[in-house]
């Protein structure tokens, strides 16, 4: 930051594999903003988890491994891989690991690094318990189908085989670990500006995001 004008914060929550990570990082390239994809900080909890063979349900465990967890390791590209992903949604649901985690994204939020002038952060409760105050708010969602056909796409583009039907019971088991844990659940916060993808490409979601987030800075400004 040059000056002492709070960042400007972007908040996107949305289910698995809905279009926020896109979006997120096209707002936070457009803007000049800083991004963090607070997913993988769960998945890099769950990814050290399985590697050192601990269950991810085991709270006391899953919790060290969250304080411990290493931003320089998020362009793993197991981070992404689908065990990785339901270990993250499990540890993801123990409060000792979401309170070890909560600081980092916050200070991220207040100070982007480079000092640039904002952020934008994408998870499952940047609205409504990382960022509360944030500028605009997005709830990015997408039909489980279109999702599933998604993360088939994703992985193929890595060269990984997938399954669809599979995907898409993970992905509903996921919404619904993650929609009705008792720490921070998914949900719309009560200002988030929804934003289904079922049928937008990620040109059009941008634009629609696009021309709401000018529409909040100009006020923030003016
Ligand atoms: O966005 P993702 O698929 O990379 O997230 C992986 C898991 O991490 C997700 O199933 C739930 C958890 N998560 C969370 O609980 N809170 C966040 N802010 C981000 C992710």
């Amino acid at each position: 930051m040059s000056s002492s004008r709070p960042s400007f914060v972007i908040a996107i929550d949305g289910p698995a594999a809905s279009g926020k990570g896109t979006l997120s990082r096209r707002l936070a390239q457009h803007y000049g903003f800083a991004h963090l994809d607070t997913g993988a900080l769960y998945r890099a909890t769950g990814r050290d988890m399985l590697a050192a063979g601990l269950d991810p349900r085991d709270s006391t465990a899953a919790t060290a491994a969250a304080a411990r967890v290493d931003p320089a390791t998020f362009d793993d590209p197991r981070l992404r891989d689908e065990a990785v992903g339901q270990a993250a949604s499990i540890v993801a649901a123990h409060a000792g690991v979401r309170a070890a985690l909560l600081d980092l994204q916050r200070r991220f939020a207040a100070s982007p690094p480079g000092g640039l002038d904002g952020a934008v952060l994408d998870g499952r409760d940047i609205g409504t318990v990382v960022c509360p105050d944030a500028l605009v708010k997005f709830f990015v969602t997408a039909s489980a189908e279109v999702r599933a056909h998604r993360r088939v796409l994703e992985l193929q583009a890595r060269g990984l085989p997938a399954d669809e039907a599979a995907i898409r019971a993970d992905l509903i088991a996921r919404d619904a670990r993650d929609s009705e844990r008792a720490e921070a659940p998914l949900k719309p916060a009560e200002n988030a500006i929804l934003l289904d993808t079922s049928a937008l490409d990620a040109d059009a979601v941008f634009a629609a995001a696009q021309g709401i987030v000018d529409q909040k800075l100009f006020e923030a400004t003016a």
